[in-house]
């Protein structure tokens, strides 16, 4: 994967996975969805994300651990597989731990595309972990977005992250209010298994969207109550979201719009500059699909990957006991 992406460059991903995004999201009625199935413990989360069309099928293995670097392991690691759902066929089975950070950023500026100011230059980034570089490149490259505020209590992250994109202009900062004043877009992608308040609501100023990511899990938010009332929630999927999401804080009547809506209806996104726009991400399991798509053409177009014997080939395919040497000879 890391091959792939270095020999395409990151934008060039980015902007594949945006395009299946966009292809997916345009037939969502088409898909089987369902919520994910979470396996929780005290310190993190191992999740199973399947999706299909009647066609093919996808599911990711991830894990969301905000600790592990105690144990020189990474908060989110996957991987996943894309097969032939009117056969079962595993046509690829591929890492997702790289994946996940591209089709998370390219899910992030799919819908700030749809729901931030069209003129926006300035976003803060609050958490400077594994995913920042990749969000904020894209929103450099594809939506333009110029001058980035970065924050993160861990200053070795945010020196991480500065040194890492030193061609862009990135300004590490001391504090949340400080890196998100006078911004347009504040993408918030903390790691802590808490109900922790990142953003509150008296820093959310006339026009600004918010891109919170971090908030995926029961018990698991970022966002004050009060700044999911200053303007419409956009979500992925509602009957994940209402679990998972910072609306998990919420009443169950509390008013949501799901993105595709979005594609479908402009008139159900953002309406004037001075509207305040909130994209509650979880993570959905179509938009795995959607990146799974994506590597899979790859791989076919420029030769990536390579066969492995994950099922087995046989002459007689009754004859799985004889065709796996478990034949006892007689003598
Ligand atoms: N919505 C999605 O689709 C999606 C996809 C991938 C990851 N995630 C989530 O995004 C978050 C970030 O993932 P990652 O892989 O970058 O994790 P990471 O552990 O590599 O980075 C998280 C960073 O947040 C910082 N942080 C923690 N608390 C903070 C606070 N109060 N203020 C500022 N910074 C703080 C940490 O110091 C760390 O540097 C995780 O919670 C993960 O579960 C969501």
């Amino acid at each position: 994967m890391a091959r792939l992406v270095r020999d395409l460059g990151l934008k060039t991903c980015i902007e594949g996975v945006v395009e299946k995004l966009e292809e997916d999201y345009g037939r969502w009625e088409t898909f089987q969805k369902s919520a994910r199935t979470a396996n929780h413990c005290e310190l993190g989360v191992v999740e199973l994300m399947p999706s299909s069309t009647d066609e093919e099928f996808a599911f990711k293995y991830v894990n969301g651990h905000p600790k592990n670097y105690l144990h020189g392991m990474s908060t989110v690691m996957a991987f996943g597989a894309l097969s032939d759902l009117k056969t079962g066929w595993p046509n690829l089975l591929s890492e997702m731990t790289l994946l996940t950070a591209i089709r998370t950023a390219a899910m992030s500026v799919f819908a700030a595309k749809h729901l931030a100011k069209a003129d926006s230059t300035r976003m803060a980034m609050i958490g400077c972990g594994a995913q920042s570089e990749f969000q904020i490149i894209a929103f450099n490259e594809i939506l333009g977005i110029r001058e980035f505020f970065v924050f993160d209590t861990d200053p070795h992250a945010a020196a991480k992250l500065k040194r890492n994109l030193s061609e862009l202009n990135v300004t590490i900062c001391n504090s949340i209010i400080e890196a998100v004043n006078g911004v347009d877009i504040v993408t918030t992608c903390t790691a802590d298994k808490t109900k922790a308040t990142i953003l509150t609501g008296s820093m959310i100023e006339p026009g600004m969207h918010i891109n919170a990511i971090g908030g995926d899990c029961p018990g698991k938010t970022e966002l004050a109550a009060d700044v999911l009332t200053k303007g419409n929630v956009y979500v992925e999927y509602e009957p994940q979201t209402r679990v998972e999401g910072d609306i998990q804080q919420m009443s169950a009547d509390f008013p949501v719009t799901e993105l595709w809506r979005v594609l479908q209806q402009p008139s159900a996104g953002r309406m004037s500059d001075s509207e305040v726009t909130i994209y509650d991400s979880v993570g959905f399991a179509l938009e795995d699909f959607s990146a799974l798509r994506w590597v899979y053409s790859m791989c076919q177009k420029h030769a990536y990957g390579e066969p492995i014997d994950l099922v087995p080939i046989m002459p007689d395919v009754k004859d799985l006991y004889g065709h796996s040497g478990l034949v006892r000879s007689l003598v």
